[in-house]
């Protein structure tokens, strides 16, 4: 996904676009690019890179002494093309009037590219972006309307995009479209905004537009006018602000992850306060519009992290509902035969609400009839569309790449979900009942617990950054606590990390270990420590270091151990996940990497 922001007022164009753009960060660091209107042409400055690449392009090139009221800017998660300064956005027609930043893909870019070259029309990158720049600038000779070209354009592309577009000689609007990708209007007094995310408007307005799907707007200084497909005027409600800036700053913390690792305490409370209600589960802010006594079958889609909390709701929930529960990752989803109908609940999990693979799982849900459900930590955001029932998440606003406290709001949602439905559906006696409901409220102070051992972990951290590889190992609830550990040490500290059922070490992967192969156990309460125990001495006895995490230590063959405080078997994947976190954390710290952004990703995947 890519991050896009428009400005037109009177302030300094370049530095409004640049804060917007850095509030967007988290969406791409690929490439950075902003494009200005001046009185004499489109100025275009790039940089190969993140936004402080930019930043040093614009000061050598004096940017900032453009007359401009309005400019463009993008910041990029390459997809079509390297990230280099040609493929950078914003992309100019051949004529120089016409520019345009998107976010998306155009799907039909290499038809469309063939017949624009057909017609004598240059290009000079490699992104599907520039098919549609190019489009529209012909589009534009036509009719000399920018209003009218983009009109006449859209029904000529064929994928996802958000376009925000600006002509040299049209120099009092900015024009936003969108489809399939997100687009917010920032309304001010005298100036307004068209930006991806909310983030790029905090401390700059408190009413916003939200455009949807097929609608256009004509963003003037002083108005703000949408309309629809055809041209005909759509009334659109002005929205308030409902996020603080706050958000956006570190508070003191080295990096935006570890200020989310140690959130996650006040947010299991803040929710819990909302859900538990004299003695009875109230997901008040949630729309839930299941008959659970109707349904019969369960299908939870999701990718990469938000997929793991899937993998620990079926385990949950199969044991407390005694019903099964199907997980899939989304991308394989909507390429298999599904067996669904409307007796089937498809549940889509994301925490940005923007993941491509698990907006189409559910669209293909839709074809089926079954009833959808979302969990997501953006309830602004399009996954939301595509689902009757929707349950927040109410994490806030998550800037590292890496998800951490998004995982814990999503563990949290399934197991109230999971003690909602075992209500509705008789599954479990008030004793029971009462019992986990404890768990759940003893869980902050728990993690705070683990919180406080971040020098232990820290210390431990340090070693493990001396090894090329590392396996994680767990039996029973917390092998999906596995797989995201090796997820969140992978992806931050670039370490190659694997996961696997314990039991399945002996079956393969035991050929890799040796005195330079590191294994990780996650031990929780009951049958499963033993034999984890067991599968940790043949480890050793490969001369691999073993390092135990959870429950107080059982053994003196551990190499290094991360104690957790004592938690019932299946409450103990909300707990575990923190120190992986934190190992993965300081792994990546002491290895100085950039945690917050790591290479290759973005912080959520609009593509499929
Ligand atoms: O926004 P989503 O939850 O749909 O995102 C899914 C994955 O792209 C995401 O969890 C990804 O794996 C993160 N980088 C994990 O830290």
């Amino acid at each position: 996904m890519c991050g896009i922001v428009g400005y037109i007022g009177n302030n300094a164009v370049a530095d409004e676009l640049l804060n917007g753009l850095k509030n967007l960060e988290y969406r791409g660091y690929d490439s950075a690019g902003i494009a200005l209107n001046d009185n004499k042409k489109i100025a275009v400055f790039k940089a190969s890179g993140k936004l402080a690449n930019l930043k040093a392009v614009l000061h050598e090139k004096n940017a900032k002494n453009c007359s401009s009221f309005m400019g463009i800017g993008h910041i990029r998660w390459a997809t079509h093309g390297a990230p280099t300064i040609e493929n950078a956005h914003p992309h100019l027609s051949n004529d120089g009037n016409l520019v345009l930043v998107h976010n998306g893909i155009i799907e039909n870019y290499k038809e469309l590219r063939q017949k624009l070259q057909n017609h004598g029309v240059l290009f000079h990158s490699q992104t599907d972006t520039e098919a549609a720049v190019h489009l529209f600038a012909e589009e534009y000779k036509k009719c000399g309307s920018l209003e009218k070209a983009v009109r006449n354009a859209l029904p000529q592309l064929k994928g996802a995009f958000a376009f925000v577009i600006m002509h040299h000689a049209e120099p009092d609007k900015i024009i936003a479209v969108r489809k399939n990708a997100p687009l917010i209007i920032g309304c001010g007094k005298g100036e307004n905004y068209v930006v991806s995310d909310i983030p790029a408007l905090l401390g700059k307005v408190s009413r916003i537009i939200h455009l949807n799907d097929d609608e256009m707007a004509v963003v003037k200084k002083d108005e703000v006018i949408v309309k629809d497909i055809n041209g005909q005027i759509i009334q659109k409600e002005l929205e308030k602000v409902d996020m603080v800036a706050d958000v956006i700053s570190k508070n003191g913390y080295a990096h935006f992850m570890l200020k989310e690792i140690c959130e996650q305490p006040s947010i299991l409370r803040k929710v819990m306060q909302a859900h538990v209600q004299k003695q009875k589960i109230c997901l008040d802010d949630a729309k839930i519009v299941v008959d659970f006594a109707q349904v019969q079958k369960i299908v939870i889609v999701a990718c990469g992290t938000s997929l793991h909390a899937a993998m620990v709701a079926k385990k949950v929930w199969e044991e407390w509902l005694q019903f099964p529960v199907q997980i899939e990752a989304a991308s394989e989803f909507i390429y298999q035969t599904n067996l669904l109908d409307e007796h089937s609940l498809v549940i889509g999990v994301s925490q940005s609400g923007e993941t491509a693979d698990t907006i189409t799982a559910l669209k293909l849900a839709q074809k089926y009839k079954a009833q959808i459900m979302v969990l997501t930590n953006r309830i602004d955001s399009s996954i939301v569309r595509y689902a009757s029932s929707v349950v927040p998440l109410n994490a806030g606003v998550e800037i590292s790449v890496a998800a951490t406290k998004s995982y814990m709001a999503q563990l949290a949602a399934f197991y109230w979900l999971g003690l909602l439905m075992a209500q509705k559906l008789n599954k479990i006696s008030h004793d029971d009942w009462q019992q986990k409901l404890q768990s759940l409220i003893q869980l902050p102070e728990k993690i705070e617990e683990v919180l406080s051992h971040q020098d232990n972990i820290n210390l431990i951290a340090q070693k493990l950054a001396d090894y090329p590889a590392v396996v994680f190992m767990a039996r029973g609830f917390n092998l999906p606590t596995a797989y995201e550990a090796a997820l969140k040490l992978k992806e931050i500290s670039y370490i190659n990390a694997n996961a696997y059922p314990a039991g399945e070490l002996k079956h393969g992967p035991i050929a890799l270990l040796d005195e330079n192969m590191p294994v990780l156990a996650l031990f929780e309460k009951g049958e499963t420590a033993p034999k984890l125990l067991s599968n940790c001495e043949e480890a050793k006895a490969r001369h691999a270091p073993v390092i135990g995490i959870g429950g107080a230590k059982c053994s003196d063959i551990f190499d290094a151990y991360i104690e957790t405080p004592e938690i019932e078997a299946c409450f103990s994947p909300l707990l575990l996940c923190v120190p992986v976190q934190l190992l993965a954390y300081f792994t990546a710290k002491a290895l100085n990497c950039e945690i917050d952004q790591p290479r290759n990703l973005a912080k959520s995947v609009t593509v499929e």
